[in-house]
């Protein structure tokens, strides 16, 4: 399987991960001060941007279709390519509970 070069901006740390291993279990096994939690694609703790690259993350719950294009949840994304990431940036969901399994919007009532 092919490695791909994953490189974190803002501290220049650079590490080599799999076509088939995580992002995260690759921070882990390298000592990176990636956050994370849940490690099922559910919570956005250990969400980045993708500065640049592709990753593959079917089972990136937490993300909407949109958000998956331009984060990673490091502990589903697998890489597609060379990548560049911004760790501990969030998608807009975050912050509407949909992340944690909601049906939708916790702003919105069953009524509207
Ligand atoms: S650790 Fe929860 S989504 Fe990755």
């Amino acid at each position: 399987m092919t490695d791909y070069t994953v490189e974190f901006v803002r501290t220049g740390e650079e590490i080599t991960v799999s076509g088939t291993e995580t992002v995260l279990s690759r921070c882990i096994e390298e000592g990176i001060a990636q956050e994370f939690s849940c490690r099922v694609g559910m919570c956005l703790a250990c969400s980045a941007a993708v500065v640049e690259g592709e990753v593959t993350q079917p089972a990136a719950r937490g993300l909407t279709d949109e958000e998956a294009e331009n984060y990673a949840l490091t502990c589903m994304a697998r890489p597609r390519s060379d990548l560049v990431l911004d760790r501990g940036k969030y998608p807009p969901s975050i912050g509407k509970g949909a992340h944690v399994g909601d049906a939708g919007d916790d702003t919105a009532s069953a009524d509207d």
